[in-house]
């Protein structure tokens, strides 16, 4: 049950009686801002006075006038004009027995009152997706988590979803790779710890190609420095008097002095880059000896793709140790795909997706090149190059075809970076021009994690962070915590709390913390990692949140508190105390915040949710005594507000990829 939906259904018969096609003011009426205005809101009778060219309140009292006559009644307190307020907003207060009967209901429905959707589509949520035998990294990690907390929150609300990570299997990666097994393998390194010995290969070669690439760089960059700088001395030699003008000019003198500096920082680390080389003997050595190198990585890229025996021999050799590294992560993470078709899975697919489009008329040759040429897209989309390869492109509209086929679904949701928005924004009009219509294309796409700087998260040394480092140290952080909290907590025993429970609570309190961090955030923003923020005790965070639940829980165990034998009985649940009404509500309004998160695909609904209703348990303890309650029959409800609490924020949590703990 949706109360939203409930209101919203009897407003719209009345709202189409009142006005053709009035019933589409359904969407204002929304839970107040306010607890003093009612617990929702309809704002219906403003834009219907506009329409109709009626005074608002004389229609909000013909709304009330029609309302009364539905079963609105049974829901809501009796409605008379004092519930209009204002220039006509009408305020709508739930009756507490019906919250009541619906609580009950709740308690005996496994699936929390939250009716299953109707109709039920199929969705395929591509996420996480890293580009295998690159060790993942910190901006792996949005992707994985709000990408795996869409899935597990459409599967709860009843669709059918498709986990598929598009693995990226069949870059440039592995002819980096391939040249390095062939030219620099350590080859008992590589028996002992196959895994280690490819990440080294990978970024050694990597390092020399870039070596390459950033001393072509280096001249333009010092070339784009000079320009800054004699821009900015240009704009200083010419100064207007005029005040409005010299603003202008100080802004303008403001924003070059930036671009200096971001100038001066960009030739400064590729400078850094270079002599790091330069100054390694055995790196400089490799330096001249392989002076093709990128052009070589290219070439043996170019041949794996052309089905060269030897490099493909190589590549089934390498996937199952990148797979193997990957999988590991996702289980410390709790995260599974139904499907992982990488890019290589589409490559027999792309000549014939390219055929297909130049049929079509879609696509045709610019300079040498293959494009989709697109209305109000001012690039084209390339789906071959000059040189006959495919593109990143190319093999998503291969996907896009081949998802079609084997499973119709309603929407395809790409959690990806924002910045592959362009790529994104083409591919779904080429995917319309080419056919495909009648599915849903979304990027879900999400900000950047910054440092303290307020710039991309790295390391000390400016490398990008290594996502099982990352997670290793939130664990380690995270026990601490969990030690500082048994010893405030747990009587001496004499017992090591660093012992082999602390270690496996502190993976989950550590892990929890890192991927609630990541959920609680509007992922279209960017935001600062912070362990000691991650992991605090008090605010929206998991720590806090496992903590609420734990404690909970621990009124049973307190209150010994057989919770089957006295949900058995068929407890009668009352809300007539302020707090317990505010928890009882918050309890209800689950469906409404799923509902919420899926209408945008923004897992930060859910924390939002989780967390007022953490603030509405915590006000309802210090108010209401539970085990001492009043009396017997109070006590069992409130008992059954305690289990419908833990059982609201367990399944929340669940459905955010997160674990609870049933003592912390
Ligand atoms: N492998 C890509 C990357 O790391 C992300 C793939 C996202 N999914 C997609 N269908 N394009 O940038």
């Amino acid at each position: 049950m949706n109360i939203l939906d409930e209101l919203r259904q009897r407003f719209a018969v009345v709202l189409k009686e009142v006005a053709p096609g009035g019933e589409k003011y359904v969407e204002l009426v929304l839970p107040s801002q306010d607890a003093r205005f009612g617990d929702y809101q309809a704002n219906v009778a403003m834009p219907l006075g506009k329409q109709l060219g009626r005074p608002p309140r004389e229609i909000a009292i013909e709304l009330i006038a029609r309302l009364v006559q539905t079963d609105l009644q049974t829901i809501c307190e009796p409605l008379t004009e004092q519930a209009i307020a204002g220039p006509g907003f009408i305020n709508l207060k739930l009756r507490n027995a019906w919250l009541a009967e619906q609580l009950q209901h709740a308690l005996s429905d496994p699936r929390l009152g939250v009716a299953p959707a109707s109709p039920a589509k199929t969705y395929i949520v591509d996420y996480s997706a890293p580009n295998v035998a690159k060790p993942m990294h910190v901006g792996h990690i949005r992707s994985t988590v709000i990408g795996n907390a869409l899935y597990r929150i459409l599967k709860f609300l009843g669709h059918r979803v498709i986990g598929d990570n598009h693995i990226g299997d069949w870059g440039t990666q592995f002819g980096m790779i391939i040249y390095g097994f062939k030219h620099f393998r350590d080859e008992a390194a590589y028996v002992r710890q196959p895994v280690a010995e490819l990440a080294r290969l990978y970024r050694l070669v990597s390092r020399l190609v870039d070596y390459r690439a950033t001393q072509t760089e280096s001249p333009k960059l010092e070339a784009r420095l000079h320009a800054a700088r004699q821009a900015a001395e240009t704009a200083r030699a010419q100064t207007p008097a005029e005040p409005a003008a010299a603003k202008k000019a100080a802004k303008e003198q403001q924003r070059l002095e930036t671009r200096i500096k971001e100038a001066q920082g960009e030739l400064d680390s590729a400078r850094a880059k270079i002599a790091a080389v330069d100054q390694d003997p055995a790196l400089a050595n490799l330096v001249s000896a392989h002076p093709e190198i990128a052009a070589e990585v290219l070439a043996e890229t170019a041949r794996l793709h052309a089905g060269d025996a030897e490099n493909l021999r190589l590549w089934r050799e390498f996937m199952p140790y990148c797979l193997e590294d990957i999988e590991r992560i996702y289980r410390r993470l709790g995260v599974e795909f139904d499907e992982t078709l990488g890019e290589s899975f589409y490559h027999d697919r792309l000549a014939p997706t390219v055929n297909d489009l130049q049929a079509r008329g879609l696509a045709r040759e610019s300079e040498g090149a293959l494009c989709v040429f697109l209305p109000g897209q001012s690039t084209p989309m390339i789906v071959r190059k000059q040189d006959g390869a495919f593109l990143y492109a190319t093999t998503d509209l291969a996907t896009i075809a081949y998802r079609k086929e084997r499973w119709n679904p309603d929407a395809i949701l790409y959690v990806v970076d924002h910045r592959q928005g362009l790529h994104f924004e083409q591919l779904f009009a080429a995917a319309r021009a080419w056919g495909h219509q009648n599915v849903e294309l979304v990027h879900v796409s999400f900000g950047t994690v910054l440092g303290d700087d307020g710039r991309p998260f790295k390391t000390r040394a400016g490398d990008t962070v290594g996502l099982e480092g990352l997670l290793d140290e939130a664990v380690r952080r995270a026990l601490a915590v969990v030690a500082a909290n048994d010893r405030s907590e747990a009587p001496p025993t004499g017992a090591e709390s660093g012992g082999r429970d602390s270690h496996s609570t502190a993976e989950t309190v550590g892990i929890a913390a890192l991927k609630y961090a990541d959920l609680a955030q509007n992922r279209t923003s960017d935001y600062v990692f912070s362990y000691d923020k991650m992991l605090a005790m008090n605010g929206n965070t998991a720590t806090y949140m496992q903590y609420a639940y734990a404690r909970v829980r621990s009124i049973f165990a307190k209150g010994e508190v057989d919770v089957d034998a006295l949900l058995a009985k068929n407890p009668t649940i009352t809300v007539d105390e302020p707090a317990e009404r505010a928890l009882g509500l918050e309890i209800l309004r689950f469906s409404e915040a799923l509902q919420l998160t899926v209408a945008d695909y923004r897992p930060n609904q859910l924390t939002t949710y989780l967390f007022e209703l953490a603030n509405r348990f915590s006000t309802f303890f210090e108010e209401c005594p539970v085990l001492k309650a009043p009396t017997p029959a109070l006590r069992t409800s409130r008992l059954c507000l305690c289990e419908l609490t833990a059982r609201t924020l367990r399944q929340g949590l669940e459905l955010l990829g997160i674990d609870v703990l049933e003592r912390m």
